[in-house]
C-alpha cells in the first residue's frame, strides 16, 4: 500500500435541523464578519436563507452576500467574491449549497490574501499561503467538496475548467441536512448519483490494488448509491434514502477510501474539458463517460478488479470474462 496523509479535519453536524447548532458553531470559533455565499434561487425557495436571515439578525452577527454562484462556478464571480472579502475585512466564508458554491466559495477564500489573478492557482503560478476559514451548508449530495481539500473552476475568457486545491480550504465544519436535498431534482439527483459513483470508481479502479480496507468501504458507498438511488429518484422526500445518499457523498471523497491509493481520475479529468467548453452538469458528463471508460481500461491486467467489483458490488456469477463484461453493462443501467 502506498504511504498516506489523511486530514479529515471538518466536523460534521448531521441530520434534519442542525442549522440550529449554526450560532453555537460561529461563537465557539469566533467568526463574526461572514460572506454568506450561494446560488440563484434554491435556497430562497426552500427556506434555508430565510432561517440564515433570522439567525444572524437575532445573534446580531454581521454578514455581507455573494449571489448567484453558477453551477461550473466562474472564475468572475470568485473575483467578485474576493473583492467584497478585501473591501469588507471579511473574516469567514459560509458556502450555502452544492458543490459550485463551496467551489468557489473555496477560491474567494483563497483569493482573499492573493493580490494577483486567482487564475494563478490553477495554473500552479502561485501557492496558496493563507485562506479564510470556510463552513458549509450542503443542499445536494454529490460532490464531496464539503469535507475536502478540492475546488474546480471554469475560467469562462479561456474556456478552461482547472481543479486545485489546499489542506487550508478544508471546511472547519458541514452541516448536512438531508432533508434540504428532497428539494433537488430528478436529474439533478442522478447526476449526483453518477458523481457519487464515479468518484469511487476512480480510486477503486486504481492501483495498487492493496488498500482491502478503503477497497471494501468504497464498495458499502456503491452499493448504497445503487439501492437508495433508485429510492431518491422515485420518491424525493424519502428520508431514508436522502440520508444515506448524503452520507455517501462526503464518504467518497473525504480521503477515506482513496488512502493507501494512487487515484484515477481520467474520467474527471475528461469530463472537466467537456462541461468547460458546454457548461453540461458534471454527473451527466461523468454517467455518459463511466462506462466507456470502464470498456477501455478492461484488459488482462484489469480483469481480476472488474471481477471483485461484478462479485462484491452486483452479486455476479460465471466466468470472469463474463463476470466482467456484466459489471460494466449493470453500471450503464
Ligand atoms: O443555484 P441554485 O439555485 O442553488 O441551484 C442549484 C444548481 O442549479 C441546484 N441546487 C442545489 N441545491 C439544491 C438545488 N436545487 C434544488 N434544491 C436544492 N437543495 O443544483 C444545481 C447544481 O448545483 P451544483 O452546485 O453545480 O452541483 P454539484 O454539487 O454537482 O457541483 C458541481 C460542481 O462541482 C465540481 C464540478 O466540476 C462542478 O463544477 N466538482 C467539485 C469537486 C470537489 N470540489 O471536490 C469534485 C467533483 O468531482 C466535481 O468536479
Ligand atoms: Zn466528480
Amino acid at each position: 500500500m502506498l504511504r498516506y496523509r489523511l486530514n479529515l479535519k471538518t466536523e460534521l453536524f448531521f441530520g434534519k435541523n442542525q442549522i440550529e447548532n449554526l450560532p453555537k458553531i460561529l461563537q465557539k470559533n469566533n467568526f463574526s464578519k461572514i460572506l454568506l455565499v450561494y446560488g440563484k434561487n434554491s435556497i430562497k425557495k426552500n427556506g434555508i436563507y430565510d432561517a440564515l436571515l433570522n439567525i444572524f439578525k437575532e445573534n446580531n452577527i454581521y454578514f455581507e452576500e455573494l449571489s448567484g454562484i453558477e453551477p461550473n462556478p466562474k472564475l468572475t464571480s470568485v473575483k467578485k467574491g474576493a473583492k467584497i472579502c478585501k473591501e469588507k475585512n471579511i473574516e469567514f466564508i459560509l458556502a450555502v449549497g452544492g458543490g459550485s458554491v463551496i467551489d468557489a466559495s473555496k477560491a474567494i477564500a483563497a483569493s482573499r490574501y492573493y493580490s494577483g489573478n486567482p487564475w494563478d492557482f490553477f495554473e500552479k503560478k502561485a501557492t496558496i499561503k493563507k485562506a479564510l476559514p470556510i463552513g458549509v451548508i450542503l443542499t445536494l449530495s454529490a460532490t464531496g467538496s464539503e469535507m475536502n481539500a478540492g475546488m474546480v473552476i471554469t475560467n469562462e475568457k479561456t474556456g478552461e475548467k482547472l481543479d486545485w486545491g489546499s489542506t487550508k480550504l478544508i471546511p472547519k465544519f458541514a452541516i448536512l441536512d438531508p432533508s434540504y436535498t428532497f428539494f433537488v431534482s430528478k436529474k439533478q439527483t442522478a447526476a449526483g448519483i453518477a458523481d457519487i459513483m464515479s468518484h469511487v470508481f476512480e480510486q477503486y479502479f486504481s492501483f495498487p490494488n492493496e488498500a482491502f480496507l478503503q477497497d471494501r468501504f468504497s464498495e458499502a458507498i456503491l452499493k448504497t448509491c445503487i439501492h437508495f438511488g433508485k429510492i431518491a429518484i422515485n420518491n424525493p422526500n424519502d428520508e431514508i434514502a436522502r440520508e444515506n445518499i448524503m452520507q455517501a457523498a462526503t464518504m467518497a471523497l473525504n480521503g477515506l477510501i482513496g488512502a493507501g491509493k494512487q487515484g484515477d481520475w481520467a474520467t474527471h479529468f475528461i469530463e472537466h474539458e467537456i462541461s468547460a467548453l458546454n457548461d453540461m452538469t458534471h454527473g451527466e458528463g461523468l454517467a455518459i463517460l463511466t462506462p466507456n471508460w470502464m470498456k477501455k481500461v478492461l484488459d488482462e491486467q484489469t480483469i481480476e478488479k472488474f471481477v471483485e467489483y461484478g462479485k462484491n458490488v452486483w452479486n455476479l456469477k460465471g466466468t470472469s470474462k463474463e463476470i466482467a463484461e456484466k459489471s460494466i453493462k449493470k453500471t450503464l443501467n
